[in-house]
């Protein structure tokens, strides 16, 4: 299999290997002005295959070795709605004023110049398929057409069987399972959302790629610009941004059955902290309210809110989790084969992210809506052609890689280099090898070499989604939106992140705290990087009721959770917050968490209340106060 291939490449070893990146300022795109491929996966966590989990992702592991893999990437809102609304328009959900489902920013907020609508304004053709925006009110009723993207957006006709009765239940009887692997054929239409959003946006690839081969003019993409301020008037073909959505593995988990077969339970192993952490207040508890009420589950008639999930359900849950995040790779493996296919792989920045994380039974919580670790960390990679992939040998940039057709010996030996590459996560690699002596150092540059080699270059630096933006717009040298002021409400074209383009362009001098590079014509020089995340969370009430504890109205919500995670701590105040003027009051603090990340990496213990740490505590709560400004690069 070629996603084990390299592994018997002979690479160079010595310390080239990691300045040969640093030295890259210069971008293999010079020429022609870059696509973008911006892929959104919905509740997909850090557990793919380049992040050393145990899905089995030869896909996206491909793309990765190829890419900056971010593994301290976090998001500002675990939830669908203001998570999407966030990273695309680059504004933190105080700023958008979404905390649920039910407001367009435009109406609520400020005309915020989103991502696609810059690119859309810089001459690109953008288009949207599958889930991007969150549809619905949050984003207009129609996915912020026209002003984020030159054609309507496209929705599967199936994702209005989202909870329909189609999962065959052991007496027969089809219900609205959580757990449910189908037969595709006797589905609805007889086909799903996310393969129905592949072959879409694999039909506006290869009509871009014709319509760039034969003249934009004379397609049938030129009559589709319905908004009339097209750039397809030029002869030669505008630059695309192609955003596609796909929904798994989001539940219910309804996937080709032919995926479970890769997950044998016995090889499903569970959470080794099913329990609420110790002192958790319970506000920082979500009660998965949604997910209750699926017919698999609601037999168990869990009590509220602490009801947890029995043991003997994690290991099937977890598979089915595993299976959907599979079928879900295959169709981005489908898709990335598409792109190159159509000639456009070597000029087309790519970006695949999860819109949040997702806990699979860790502290007895499923699903997303917390402050936790789990629920804001989520995957994010960024490809760059000519920059990220220098190091990638194989003929074919994307090849596809059918996951049904993994033999055996080929997951093994995956699975073996993922835990290996595990053990090389969550530590800086860099910083330990100056300890070593030379010996030590040679085989440990070998090794590490070989794992990014095949699993691409891991960032460790901070990264908050809301750089997302600036960032993309730094690679693809269009204007870079910059800093908001305070009160951006009547700012429309402004970010509150920045751009790490300077992490990709110039990995490797960064984690030596020397960070420059970008590009090369608007060099920015730092002597340190952001130094911690944001993220935030409502509730109604400081004791979780049902389900609107979780996903509470904008005019329920009394109480913000604001987080901030540095490199030694994930800090946490629930604080009164008033819903009218959008504003937390930092003196009605009803609870606070302190996880330090050292001693307890998987947050299994809160220390917020213990008298040795109350010094520590009212630093963290100072620098939280003064929020996402005072941790910016400088
Ligand atoms: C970026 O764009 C500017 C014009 O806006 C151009 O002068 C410059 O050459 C471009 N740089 C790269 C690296 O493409
Ligand atoms: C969604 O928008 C529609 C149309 O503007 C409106 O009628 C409806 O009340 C909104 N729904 C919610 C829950 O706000
Ligand atoms: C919002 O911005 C868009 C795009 O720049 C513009 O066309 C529209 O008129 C603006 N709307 C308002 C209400 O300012
Ligand atoms: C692609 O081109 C074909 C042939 O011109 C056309 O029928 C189809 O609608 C186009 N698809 C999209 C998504 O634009
Ligand atoms: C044609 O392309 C150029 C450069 O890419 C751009 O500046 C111009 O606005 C485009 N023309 C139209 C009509 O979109
Ligand atoms: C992409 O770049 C590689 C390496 O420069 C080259 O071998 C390949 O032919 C290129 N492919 C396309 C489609 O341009
Ligand atoms: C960044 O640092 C380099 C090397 O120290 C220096 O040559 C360059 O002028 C600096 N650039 C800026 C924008 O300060
Ligand atoms: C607010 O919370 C109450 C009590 O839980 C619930 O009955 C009501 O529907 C909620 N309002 C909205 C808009 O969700
Ligand atoms: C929220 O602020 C508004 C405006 O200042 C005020 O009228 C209202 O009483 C406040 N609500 C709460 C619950 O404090
Ligand atoms: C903030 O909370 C404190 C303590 O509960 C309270 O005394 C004060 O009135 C609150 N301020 C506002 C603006 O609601
Ligand atoms: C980040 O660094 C700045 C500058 O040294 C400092 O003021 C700030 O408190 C730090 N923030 C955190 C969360 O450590």
């Amino acid at each position: 299999m070629a996603w084990t291939c390299c592994r018997n490449i002979l690479i160079a070893v010595a310390w080239s290997i990691f300045t040969s990146l640093g030295i890259q300022t210069t971008f293999a795109l010079d020429q022609e002005r870059p696509n973008v491929l911006f892929i959104v996966i919905d509740d997909l966590r850090p557990s793919l295959g380049c992040y050393g989990g145990p899905i089995i992702s030869p896909n996206i592991d491909q793309l990765a070795a190829q890419s900056a893999v971010f593994t301290n990437a976090m998001v500002q809102q675990s939830l669908c709605a203001p998570s999407r609304t966030s990273f695309l328009t680059g504004r933190r959900p105080d700023t958008t004023k979404l905390y649920d489902f039910y407001s367009y920013w435009r109406e609520a907020a400020g005309n915020y110049t989103t991502l696609p609508q810059h690119f859309k304004e810089n001459g690109y053709f953008t288009a949207s398929v599958g889930k991007v925006f969150h549809p619905g009110n949050s984003s207009g009723g129609n996915d912020d057409y026209p002003y984020s993207w030159s054609v309507p957006a496209y929705h599967p006709s199936t994702d209005q069987f989202i909870y329909a009765k189609v999962c065959p239940n052991l007496d027969g009887k089809l219900g609205d399972n959580v757990m449910c692997p189908v037969d595709v054929d006797k589905m609805p239409e007889g086909t799903l959302p996310d393969l129905q959003a592949f072959e879409r946006a694999a039909e506006i690839l290869r009509n871009l790629s014709s319509a760039k081969a034969t003249g934009a003019e004379k397609t049938h993409l030129h009559e589709r610009f319905e908004d009339g301020k097209s750039s397809l008037t030029n002869a030669s073909s505008p630059p695309f941004f192609l955003a596609v959505g796909y929904r798994k593995p989001h539940v219910p988990w309804k996937y080709p059955k032919e995926y479970e077969s890769l997950y044998p339970l016995s090889s499903v192993e569970i959470a080794s902290n099913p329990t609420m952490p110790e002192e958790m207040p319970s506000a920082a508890w979500e009660v998965f309210g949604r997910l209750r009420k699926h017919s698999d589950l609601r037999p168990l008639k869990l009590p509220l809110p602490y009801g947890t999930i029995p043991l003997n359900y994690h290991g099937p849950m977890r598979q089915n989790y595993y299976a959907a995040s599979t079928f879900m790779d295959h169709q981005v493996g489908r898709l990335l084969n598409v792109l190159e296919e159509s000639g456009f792989a070597n000029n087309t920045i790519i970006v695949l992210v999860g819109d949040h994380g997702w806990q699979l039974g860790e502290h007895g919580e499923w699903c997303k809506f917390s402050n936790f670790e789990l629920a804001t960390r989520a995957p994010l990679l960024v490809h760059v052609p000519g920059v990220t992939d220098t190091r990638w040998m194989a003929a074919d940039k994307f090849e596809l890689l059918d996951p049904l057709l993994l033999t055996k010996k080929d997951a093994v030996e995956k699975k073996q280099m993922n835990i290996k590459l595990q053990r090389y996560l969550h530590k800086n690699a860099i910083r330990e090898v100056e300890i070593l002596d030379e010996q030590e150092r040679y085989e440990f540059i070998k090794d590490y070499s070989d794992l990014e080699q095949n699993n691409g270059i891991h960032v460790d630096d901070f990264v908050e989604f809301v750089d997302i933006f600036p960032t993309l717009s730094d690679l693809a040298n269009i204007s870079i939106p910059p800093i908001c002021p305070p009160k951006s409400f009547n700012v429309d074209f402004c970010a509150e992140g920045v751009s790490f383009a300077p992490l990709i362009t110039n990995k490797m001098t960064s984690t030596r705290g020397d960070i420059s590079g970008g590009n090369s014509n608007r060099v920015t020089n730092f002597t340190r990087w952001k130094n911690a995340t944001f993220s935030q969370y409502p509730r109604p009430s400081i004791v979780p009721t049902g389900e609107s504890s979780d996903v509470p109205h904008l005019a329920n919500i009394t109480i913000m959770g604001y987080s901030m995670r540095t490199r030694d701590y994930h800090y946490t105040e629930w604080i009164g917050f008033n819903h009218t003027t959008f504003e937390g009051n930092w003196s009605d603090v009803g609870a606070r968490e302190l996880y330090i990340n050292a001693l307890d990496p998987d947050q299994n213990q809160n220390v917020a209340g213990y008298i040795k740490y109350g010094t520590l505590v009212k630093d963290l709560s100072q620098r939280l106060q003064r929020g996402w400004r005072d941790c910016l690069p400088n």
